[in-house]
């Protein structure tokens, strides 16, 4: 079905960084699958582990004890201080997991019909709960009615959040991304998890993050609750995760964590055995190789380059990021930059109409990071220019 806007562009093949079309153009992915693939394409340990399980055993059933999920159950909760996880195959679905268990965590306590407070320009996912959740109308414009139990607030506005506590009994949780992805990479305030936090601990909420973009690395720690010093009680990852292999997850500490049962929530292809054999190829890879550190370091060296070629340029409002998670805003719509930028081999995005996106592989080197800085600036000087 005609769901996507496509740009015209085949590609037969990746390597690191790079990837090649149909007529053998070479392109530096500036965008990774949108935070996907964060270990770049064709990466040898995805590429051995995905393998290696797939001529042994790709799938059995939850209705089963599956080895491969346990093996990356660990690893991820230990990484992330978390007590359990759920495993889902996609961003949406893992969001599905985190908003059933708020529903049924307040169920259990009496809260008859739960609200879930969540954010103005926010992305959640497609399915109809993570689309009410989503702040866009675009978004949700045409699949009305849409679902219950959801209340909005600005992001970025703790007083929105305790207005709103005061005025309603029955919140149970704050849904909301670290940084603000699809939204147009918007960066609240350093204290803004930490009042979040202290606001869902005096008010008895679930403070659930979503992680699916900002996760596994992208802004320069592993996961990006960590800049603000806290920890959630549920968190939701996916893109990343898998380097490409679909797989999303739903993890959760303390009362959180014990609130699905046997029968509550489930998945026929959740948390399967190739899934989870990449996902910990990814996870490990990660760790050995340094990656979230050389993410923060050409993160900050991508920064300190837009804002040399592009400070006081006329139509340029910002240069934001954190690790490799940045933004560029123009004063106007700037769509038109992705194909300019195609043309000159080079893969980008435009979200929110005037921020150019970028979310390259966290395995950027210092060179490849020079070329997509001097190549995007000027390309962006130019369609300035041009207008
Ligand atoms: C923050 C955030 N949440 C959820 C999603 C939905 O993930 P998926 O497309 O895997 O369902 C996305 C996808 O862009 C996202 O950026």
């Amino acid at each position: 079905m005609s769901t996507y806007k496509r740009l015209p562009v085949v590609f037969e093949r990746g390597e690191g960084v790079w990837l090649w079309d149909d007529t053998g153009k070479r392109y530096l992915d500036a965008l990774s699958g949108i935070a996907v693939c964060g270990l770049g394409h064709a990466h040898p340990a995805v590429r051995e582990a995905i393998c290696e399980q797939a001529g042994r055993l790709i799938h059995t059933s939850n209705i089963y004890r599956i080895a491969e999920q346990e093996r990356l159950g660990d690893l991820l909760t230990a990484a992330a201080g978390m007590d359990r996880v759920f495993f889902a195959n996609s961003g949406a679905e893992a969001n599905e997991a985190a908003i059933k268990l708020a529903r049924l965590h307040a169920h259990r306590r009496g809260i008859e019909n739960p609200t879930i407070l969540v954010t103005e320009n926010s992305f959640h996912g497609r399915t109809l709960a993570t689309l009410t959740a989503t702040g866009n109308r675009k978004v949700q414009a045409g699949f009305e009615p849409l679902v219950q139990g959801f209340v909005r607030v600005p992001y970025n506005d703790v007083d929105a959040v305790e207005t709103a506590a005061a005025n309603r009994k029955n919140i149970v949780a704050i849904l909301v991304e670290p940084i603000q992805g699809e939204g147009g990479i918007n960066i609240p305030a350093d204290d803004y998890l930490a009042r979040l936090r202290a606001v869902c601990d005096r008010e008895g909420w679930l403070l659930i993050c979503d992680e699916i973009q900002t996760g596994m690395g992208r802004t320069g720690r592993l996961f990006g609750f960590e800049h603000a010093g806290i920890v959630p009680d549920v968190f939701t990852l996916a893109k990343g995760l898998g380097n490409g292999v679909p797989i999303g997850a739903c993890l959760a500490r303390g009362a959180a964590a014990e609130v699905f049962g046997p029968g509550s929530h489930g998945s026929t292809f959740g948390g399967n055995p190739l899934a989870c054999r990449a996902a910990r190829a990814v996870l490990e890879t990660i760790a050995a190789d340094d990656l979230v550190a050389n993410a923060a370091r050409q993160g900050e060296g991508l920064l300190a380059a837009f804002r040399g070629f592009l400070a006081d340029i006329p139509g340029v409002v910002d240069v934001r990021g954190r690790g490799l998670m940045i933004g560029i805003e123009l004063d106007r719509p700037c769509a038109e930059l992705v194909n300019l930028a195609l043309a000159e081999g080079l893969l980008i995005n435009v979200t929110a109409e005037r921020v150019v996106r970028l979310l390259p592989p966290l395995i950027l080197q210092e060179p490849e990071a020079r070329q997509l800085a001097e190549t995007l600036s000027s390309l962006i000087l130019r369609f300035l220019a041009a207008r």
